[in-house]
C-alpha cells in the first residue's frame, strides 16, 4: 500500500487542467451496454474506479481498450448478465450496470453492493424504479436478479429521504431508453453527469426530454447506436483544487473546468473572500485577504455538493471563527472529522452538522488515515497547509478519484510525494 507525504505551507501557484469527471465516465461506460456497437469514450480519466469498472464491462462479455484518456468498448458474442460480487461489492457504482443489463440483455444478475463508510447507501429507489417499469424482481444469493422480456414505460417518482438519488436516474433512466412507451421520472437527479449521461444516450437515438430537470421524460425506442462522446470535467476535483488554492494562500488557475458546474461552491468561496474569476472554462483562484468563516448546507444539484463538503472543512479549520457544515444527504459522512482533530483541527459533530472553530494558526502535520474517497482530499489540503510533515497512508482511496493529484499538486509547486508502506 502507498503512503503519501505532504509537507505544507507553501503557496500553490501555477495552473492546473482538470480530469473528465469520475461520476460521468462510469454510468456512460454502463450505458455502452445498450448497444451491440462500439462506443468510444473521451477524456476519461485513469483511475481505480474506471479500472473496476472496465473489469465489470469485462466480465458482461465486453471488450474494452483504454490508452490515452480514450476508452473504446466493443460487445463480444459472449455476452452475459452477471456482474459478479468481487467488483461490485468493492464499488457501490457498479449498481448502475442494473438498468442497461436489464434493457439489452432481458435478465440482469448484479451483486448486491454492500455497506459504505460514507454512511447507508441503500438501493431501494434504483430498485423501485425498475419495477415499475415491469421487471421482475428478486434477490438470489446476494444478487439482485431482474427479468422483463420488454420493460414498459411508466410513471416513476424516484424521491427518497435525503431528495433525489443520481444512480437511481441514470439506472432508470438508461433502462427507459429501451422500454416500449414512455417514461417520467419524477424527481429526478439533475446532476451534470446525469445530464452528461443523458446528452450520451441521445447521441446513441434515445429519445429523452427535460434533461436538467427534475422531471425526466424518456420515449423507448428498439434499438440504439454505437458513438463518440467526451466526458464533462470533474466537477469535484475542480472544486478540491479551488479550495486548494484557498487554504495555501495561493493563485491557481485551473483549465478545462466548467465553472457554471460549481456555481454554489463558487458563491460561498466568494462571501468568504476568496478572489475567483471565471470565463467559459478557466477559473483564476487568488488568496487576497484573511477569509471569513462559512456555513453550508449540503443539498442534490445545484446545492453544494456532499462531495466537496470534507474539504470544505479542512479550509475552514483554518479560517478564523466558526464555521458550521450540516450534512443533508449522507448524515454520516463524517469519519475525516476524527483525522482532522488528529491534527489539532477543532471540529465537533452535533447530529448531521459539524461546528468548526476555525483558528489562526496551522494544522500540525501528523500520521493520518484516508477513510473514503473525498475525506482522503481533505486530509491533503489541510496537510499542504500544516506545519511539518502529514502522512495519509491508506491513498488508494484517493486513486480511486483523483486523476495524478500529486504529479497536479508538485507542478503547483506543493511538496508533496507517494512512498510505499
Ligand atoms: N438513497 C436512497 N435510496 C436509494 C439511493 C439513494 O435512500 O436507492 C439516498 C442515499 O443514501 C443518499 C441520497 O439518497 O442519502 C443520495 O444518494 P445518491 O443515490 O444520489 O448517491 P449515488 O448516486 O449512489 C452519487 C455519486 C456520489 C455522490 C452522490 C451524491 C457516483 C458514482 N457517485 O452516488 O459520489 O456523493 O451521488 O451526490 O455518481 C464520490 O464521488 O466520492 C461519491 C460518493
Amino acid at each position: 500500500m502507498d503512503k503519501l507525504i505532504i509537507e505544507g505551507a507553501k503557496p500553490l501557484k501555477g495552473t492546473v487542467t482538470i480530469s473528465g469527471a469520475k461520476n460521468s465516465c462510469l454510468p456512460i461506460l454502463a450505458a455502452t451496454l445498450l448497444t451491440d456497437d462500439k462506443c468510444v469514450i473521451k477524456n476519461v480519466p485513469s483511475l481505480g474506479d474506471v479500472f473496476t469498472m472496465l473489469k465489470i464491462m469485462r466480465a458482461l462479455g465486453i471488450d474494452t481498450a483504454m490508452k490515452d484518456g480514450v476508452i473504446t468498448v466493443k460487445p463480444t458474442t459472449r455476452r452475459n448478465f452477471t456482474a459478479p460480487y468481487e467488483l461490485v461489492s468493492t464499488m457501490r457504482a457498479s449498481v448502475c450496470v442494473l438498468g442497461p443489463l436489464l434493457a439489452k440483455m432481458k435478465r440482469a444478475e448484479v451483486s448486491f453492493p454492500g455497506g459504505c463508510v460514507i454512511g447507508p447507501r441503500p438501493i431501494d429507489l434504483h430498485l423501485k424504479g425498475i419495477k415499475s417499469l415491469g421487471a421482475r424482481l428478486d434477490v438470489k444469493e446476494g444478487y439482485i436478479v431482474a427479468e422483463s422480456k420488454r420493460l414498459r414505460g411508466n410513471h416513476v417518482y424516484l424521491g427518497g429521504h435525503f431528495g433525489s438519488s443520481v444512480l437511481a436516474t441514470a439506472n432508470v433512466m438508461m433502462a427507459a431508453t429501451l422500454a416500449r412507451g414512455r417514461t417520467v421520472i419524477e424527481n429526478a437527479a439533475c446532476e451534470p453527469e446525469i445530464v452528461d449521461l443523458a446528452h450520451f444516450l441521445k447521441k446513441m437515438g434515445a429519445k429523452i426530454e427535460n434533461i436538467a430537470t427534475h422531471r425526466i421524460e424518456i420515449e423507448g425506442v428498439k434499438s440504439l447506436k454505437g458513438v463518440t462522446h467526451h466526458v464533462i470535467p470533474d466537477r469535484i476535483e475542480t472544486g478540491t483544487f479551488i479550495i486548494a488554492s484557498g487554504i495555501t494562500r495561493g493563485d491557481i488557475t485551473i483549465k478545462n473546468a466548467r465553472p457554471d458546474h460549481l456555481n454554489c461552491v463558487i458563491d460561498k468561496l466568494r462571501e468568504s473572500g476568496l478572489s475567483i474569476d471565471t470565463s467559459k472554462n478557466t477559473i483564476k483562484v487568488k488568496y487576497k485577504k484573511p477569509l471569513r468563516p462559512m456555513d453550508i448546507t449540503t443539498l442534490p444539484y445545484p446545492g453544494f455538493p456532499t462531495d466537496l463538503q470534507a474539504q470544505m472543512m479542512s479550509l475552514m479549520a483554518v479560517t478564523e471563527g466558526i464555521s458550521v457544515v450540516t450534512e443533508k444527504i449522507y448524515p454520516e459522512r463524517f469519519i475525516h472529522i476524527s483525522e482532522l482533530n488528529r491534527m489539532g483541527v477543532d471540529i465537533k459533530l452535533e447530529g448531521p452538522t459539524a461546528i468548526v472553530k476555525g483558528m489562526k494558526k496551522r494544522p500540525s502535520g501528523a500520521r493520518v488515515m484516508a477513510s473514503d474517497l473525498r475525506a482522503s482530499a481533505a486530509l491533503v489540503l489541510a496537510g499542504l497547509v500544516a506545519k511539518g510533515k502529514t502522512e495519509i497512508s491508506r491513498i488508494y482511496h484517493l486513486d480511486r478519484g483523483y486523476e495524478k493529484i500529486e504529479k497536479k499538486l508538485v507542478s503547483l509547486g506543493a511538496k508533496i510525494w507517494r512512498e510505499h508502506e
